[in-house]
């Protein structure tokens, strides 16, 4: 079976290439990276001959159709994006061109090629967006009221997963994945920001004062080698085509918790400070998923608990600074 990841070397991309040569070492792993991004994530399989890494531009036709006809794939995790809301706030142009027109031209290339492959796609817990207090957990049917430019292009990507499955049988997935985090995140995220900024204090790299953003969020975090399981599941198991499942941890915690929790594991005497430039236009309040859907579909559940990944973190940080 061939797999084609997009976004090899994003956080998720790398950590189910992991998740694939340990579990099904069976599978043929392509996965598609943009010229000069970045290699830190990847350099423990860049030249291992499992994965044949394949240079594409996914805002561009031509670059996915050609990379489709190469490799003519059975199964697509399309894992790459422009995943940071506040960048969405910078620059929403490029985001929403990324995310969206990226998807495009990869179910375009998918039919123009004439393949009929089982397709995953990203779709996130951002979009559901402004959520009131009697909708948690949150459904699937819960109403997308998208609060970033981040969230309209998951939510554009999302009923686009829909509507080709409608217009052409395409047998698209839509995972609405939840926060996820665990070592290799992007230090721009707040698991990962948190951590390092604590690793740096801890070896007299800053000042010890922690910056923070909007501590009242609440959010609901799975390890992301749980995750990529489930992307995994979500085209092993019995999922419908064209259908919506959230893939959650099940339980919610506030992000002054998540401080609280990383500054006990540390010994080191540190304060914290709001820098206001972390502050965005509109913060999701509260994400708390319901994934009870996707278990039944698949079995699928979370099992890495949140201290373990919150440990893991703290070390991947430790061991590189
Ligand atoms: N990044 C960051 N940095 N966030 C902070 C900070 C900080 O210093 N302080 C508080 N926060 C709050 C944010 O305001 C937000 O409420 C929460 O912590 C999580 O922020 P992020 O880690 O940046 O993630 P996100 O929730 O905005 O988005 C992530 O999850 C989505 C799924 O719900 C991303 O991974 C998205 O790509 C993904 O779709």
């Amino acid at each position: 079976m061939r797999v084609l990841i997009t976004g090899i070397t994003g956080f998720a991309g790398s950590h189910l290439v992991d998740f694939l040569m340990k579990e099904h070492p069976e599978v043929e792993i392509f996965g598609i990276r943009r010229w000069r991004s970045r290699t830190d994530t990847i350099s423990h399989f860049q030249y291992d001959d499992r994965v044949k890494i394949v240079e594409c531009e996914m805002r561009d036709l031509t670059s996915v159709f050609s990379v489709i006809q190469q490799v003519r794939p059975d199964r697509i995790f399309h894992l790459a994006a422009q995943s940071f809301v506040p960048t969405s706030w910078t620059s929403p142009a490029d985001s929403l061109n990324t995310n969206i027109i990226s998807q495009l031209n990869l179910f375009e290339a998918v039919r123009s090629v004439g393949i009929d492959p089982w397709i995953q796609i990203a779709c996130s817990s951002e979009e559901y967006g402004m959520v009131y207090e009697n909708e948690v957990p949150i459904k699937e049917t819960n109403p997308l009221r998208p609060l970033s430019p981040y969230a309209v292009s998951k939510v554009a990507q999302d009923y686009m997963g829909y509507q080709y499955n409608m217009s052409y049988g395409m047998k698209i997935i839509r995972t609405r994945g939840f926060n996820h985090t665990g070592p290799r995140r992007g230090d721009v995220f707040v698991c990962s920001n948190f951590a390092k900024q604590i690793v740096e204090i801890e070896k007299k790299k800053r000042p010890p004062v922690v910056k923070v953003g909007n501590l009242q969020a609440k959010r609901d975090f799975t390890d992301v080698r749980d995750m990529v399981r489930g992307y995994w599941m979500a085209l092993d198991g019995n999922c419908t085509p064209g259908d919506v499942y959230n893939l959650a941890s099940g339980t919610t915690i506030t992000i002054q918790s998540l401080l609280d929790r990383y500054l006990s594991m540390s010994d080191a005497k540190i304060t914290v400070e709001v820098d206001p430039t972390r502050l965005r236009p509109s913060d999701v309040e509260i994400l708390w998923g319901d994934y009870s859907k996707f278990h039944a579909a698949t079995g699928w559940k979370p099992e890495i608990p949140l201290e373990k990944t919150m440990h893991d973190i703290l070390e991947y940080w430790r061991e590189r600074i």
